[in-house]
């Protein structure tokens, strides 16, 4: 199998960056580093494919592929009009976006600035981006920020040495592009595996976010079934400690990716619960055609 760091990196998330699948996993991510932030204790964030941290919508790859106007776009002009509960789910998420820009949304915060604009002065951030144009943007976003450390390395491989995390508490996003052709696809589902299993058994405790773009229901479905298996049976994880979370915005099939969610494992109380109040409301604004549909499950309830 090829290596990661040999594959061609084409991958540009600035073309999809605000996307209905950016709005899910940030949504999620935001929830989760906001029960993080209950306890005074200090946490970790690690990125294992941290991206170039800040988007700006008015450049140039965003101006060719507008994916993000049919997902954080209709969110923006909608919010003010959603229930209480679906603001409350929303509100950490869209709290660092409305920091960040006055008036319309132009600047989006990728995984890594959410998590800093989120994080206290004595949390830490490790980040790794394979691709050195990225990984040098991604400087350039985190600025000059004690508790960030940037690695231009391969993330499934820099992962096992993260864990534990010296904090002991903290989450983990492992978010690879599946980008290039069917084959590499499913090589990142296969490494995905096989970094869950080295990671668990260092740190079977901690959160972990695994997003996953559905464009095959079948390979979707082989991959969360072997997650669940492995994390259960080798990492000792109790399998109501699993939630997914995925949102299709119309009939999955051929042509523009459909449908996207993601994995958490160990999700802090009372994630779950926000985002079941969210996806109906997410899934009927983004919606791009028939057959659109969510859910929020644990493995148990599959
Ligand atoms: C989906 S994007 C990340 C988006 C980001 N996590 C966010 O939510 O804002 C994937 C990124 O991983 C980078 N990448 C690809 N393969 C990698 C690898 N093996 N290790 C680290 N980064 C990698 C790509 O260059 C790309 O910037």
């Amino acid at each position: 199998m090829t290596a990661p760091q040999e594959l061609q990196l084409n991958y540009r998330h600035a073309f999809h960056a605000g996307n209905f699948a950016d709005v899910v996993k940030h949504v999620a991510l935001a929830l989760c580093l906001d029960r993080l932030n209950a306890k005074e204790a200090p946490y970790r964030y690690i990125d294992t494919h941290a991206g170039i941290g800040l988007y700006d919508f008015e450049g140039e790859e965003a101006g060719r592929s507008p994916e993000w106007k049919d997902g954080v776009g209709r969110i923006w002009e909608a919010e003010r009009g959603a229930p209480d509960l679906v603001r409350a789910s929303l509100a950490p998420w869209l709290n660092v976006i409305r920091r960040l820009n006055s008036g319309g949304v132009q600047h989006y915060p990728g995984s890594p600035v959410l998590a800093a604009e989120m994080m206290r002065k004595d949390d830490a951030l490790r980040l790794c981006e394979l691709h050195p144009p990225s990984a040098e943007l991604l400087r350039q976003a985190m600025g000059r920020d004690k508790r960030v450390k940037i690695e231009e390395r391969d993330g499934f491989d820099a992962l096992a040495a993260y864990l534990p995390p010296p904090e002991r508490r903290g989450l983990v996003l492992i978010d690879p592009p599946f980008e290039a052709g069917t084959s590499e696809r499913k090589q990142d589902f296969d490494w995905m595996l096989k970094a869950a299993a080295r990671a668990v058994k260092r740190w079977p405790l901690g959160t972990y976010v695994f997003w996953r773009p559905i464009k095959d229901v079948e390979a979707v479905e082989a991959f969360d079934s072997e997650l669940a298996s492995m994390l259960i049976e080798e990492g000792g994880v109790a399998a109501e400690k699993l939630l997914v979370a995925d949102l299709w915005v119309k009939a999955i099939g051929p042509g523009p990716l459909g449908g996207a969610g993601i994995v958490i494992v160990n999700p802090p109380y009372g994630v779950a619960e926000h985002m079941r109040a969210a996806m109906p409301w997410l899934c009927n604004l983004m919606k791009q055609g028939e057959g659109a549909g969510w859910r929020v499950e644990t493995p148990a309830e599959i």
